[in-house]
């Protein structure tokens, strides 16, 4: 298992959900922490929580913004620069419609965030890599992107399109030691549903009842995983499901006695 006793992971989306974990996880291993998302607050009480100060940078930005994200990357402290780790993490679904009746609103928010926004901080952070010859870019993508689900379409576009993002990605850095890695969760439970259903707590609920979905700290496992590997070895994809789920269409809910 290669150490990440003070390798520079930057993760987008770390004020919830699997960003949160991730960055636990990272930080148990003994790792500096660049966290990001549009609510600072939460980053600030988040940081707090790790008790780790010295180790953990967080700044607002929202990955949509084009200029910021190119602006705020290359402004960063000369000693958060090198980072070792990028863990494109910030997403979003809105919306459970038919892909007819939907709103155009929704589908921008998603393509904007979960496509356009992972790439924008991709070409700010990779050439870095490149230069430094190291890097591991770790996407978060799901199973959505392997198989669609009715009235998720443009969610699960988005998540397609993240899956042939991280292919030609890996293509495009042959000959460097720059590693690319997508890892792809089922249902995980997290601030997600709510996100989709605009803050609706019992529709949210029910995506998650009567089964057992995954907890963002399995996935955390994953990515802290493929970023551990000697640097030989490239993990392409990890597809993960909680015992309940066998893939985006074919979940198992136990009958309530
Ligand atoms: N939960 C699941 O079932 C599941 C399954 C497969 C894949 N995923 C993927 O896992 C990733 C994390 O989701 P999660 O389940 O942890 O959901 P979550 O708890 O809602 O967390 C989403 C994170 O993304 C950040 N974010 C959203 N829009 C952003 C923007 N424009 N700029 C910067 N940060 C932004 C949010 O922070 P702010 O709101 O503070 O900006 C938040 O920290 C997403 O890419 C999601 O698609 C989730």
């Amino acid at each position: 298992m290669e150490s990440l006793r003070g390798k520079i992971v930057f993760i987008t989306g770390a004020s919830s959900g699997i960003g949160q974990a991730t960055a636990r996880a990272f930080a148990q291993q003994g790792a500096r922490l660049l966290l990001c998302a549009r609510r600072q607050e939460k980053l600030t009480a988040f940081a707090a929580e790790l008790d780790a100060a010295e180790d953990v940078f967080t700044f607002r930005l929202d990955v949509r913004d084009r200029t910021a994200v190119e602006e705020t990357l290359a402004n960063l402290p000369e000693e958060w620069k090198a980072m070792d780790i990028l863990v494109n993490n910030a997403g979003l679904s809105r919306g459970l419609n038919k892909l007819y009746e939907d709103d155009p609103q929704n589908w921008e928010e998603m393509l904007d965030t979960n496509v356009k926004g992972l790439l924008y901080v991709t070409r700010a952070i990779v050439p870095g890599m490149v230069e430094r010859g190291r890097g591991h870019v770790i996407n978060l993508g799901s199973t959505a992107g392997n198989q669609t689900y009715a009235k998720g379409t443009v969610y699960c576009a988005s998540k397609a399109a993240e899956k042939v993002i991280s292919e030609g990605l890996k293509l495009d850095l042959m000959g460097t030691p720059v590693r690319v890695t997508t890892v792809d969760p089922g249902m995980v439970e997290t601030a997600f549903s709510e996100v989709r259903f605009h803050g609706n707590k019992d529709k949210a609920a029910k995506v998650y009842e009567n089964l057992t979905p995954l907890e963002p700290e399995d996935v955390a496992d994953a990515i802290v995983w493929a970023a551990t590997r000697p640097p030989r070895v490239n993990i392409h994809s990890i597809l993960l499901t909680s015992i309940d789920q066998a893939n985006s269409n074919v979940v198992h809910r136990r009958v309530a006695s």
